[in-house]
């Protein structure tokens, strides 16, 4: 039996707000939130285009960014993401040769350095680095796009590394809403990343609670 850690935390995803907005839709859900979501994505990795380190920068916010980098060679840019303010900067195992040395560069830049899997990765490619990482991101859609449906069969990666670690952040991104976030604390996981399930409805501070069980 996993024991998930007590505390929930909840990172709205910004790639459902309005972007003509932005930092007031930000405004909006940081009272009852942790961090906020940034997902960047370059239109090769994933077939979606979406920020850089531009907008970052403009981001007013006092809970850290965790920048989601869904790009192709990510050492290449995460520099400049974290001299744009990002406090999180997690990359994609699929799209790291070097897996091991991205997440050095990441700490040595003095961010908290973050791995994510899509859902067809095994969590085992994880294990070589699994004491390195500050968290693990799980998808529990395929990456690209916001309002699509979880894939349960993700859960039993999620147990499979809370178990390898009791104490690593998992997150957790993708079609989160209050029926999954049951589902993926119960297997494990401590951070939700919630994007249309937040920002699709008025009341932002509700959909939160609601996340929160
Ligand atoms: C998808 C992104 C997610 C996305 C989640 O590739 O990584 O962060 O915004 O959106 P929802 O919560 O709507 O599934
Ligand atoms: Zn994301």
């Amino acid at each position: 039996m996993n024991l998930p850690p007590k505390i929930i935390k909840i990172a709205p995803s910004i790639l459902s707000a309005d972007f003509g907005k932005l930092n007031e839709e930000i405004a909006a859900v940081e009272p009852y939130s942790d961090w906020i979501h940034v997902d960047v994505m370059d239109g090769h990795f994933v077939p979606n285009i979406t920020i850089g380190p531009v907008i970052v920068k403009s981001i007013k916010s006092k809970l850290p960014l965790d920048c989601h980098l869904m790009i192709e060679s990510p050492e290449r840019y995460v520099e400049n993401f974290v001299k744009a303010g990002a406090a999180h900067i997690t990359v994609h195992q699929e799209a790291c040769i070097h897996l091991d040395r991205n997440i050095q560069q990441i700490k040595d830049l003095g961010v908290k350095a973050g791995v994510s899997i899509n859902p067809a990765t095994p969590a085992e490619t994880l294990k070589h680095v699994i004491d390195k990482v500050d968290l693990v991101l799980v998808m529990t859609v395929n990456p690209g796009f916001g309002g699509q449906r979880f894939i349960p069969e993700v859960l039993s990666k999620i147990s499979y590394l809370r178990n390898l670690r009791s104490d690593l952040d998992i997150v957790v991104d993708g079609g989160i809403n209050e029926e999954t976030a049951k589902l993926v604390i119960e297997a494990g996981a401590n951070i939700l990343v919630a994007g249309s399930y937040i920002f699709g409805v008025q009341n932002r501070k509700k959909a939160i609670e609601r996340l929160r069980g």
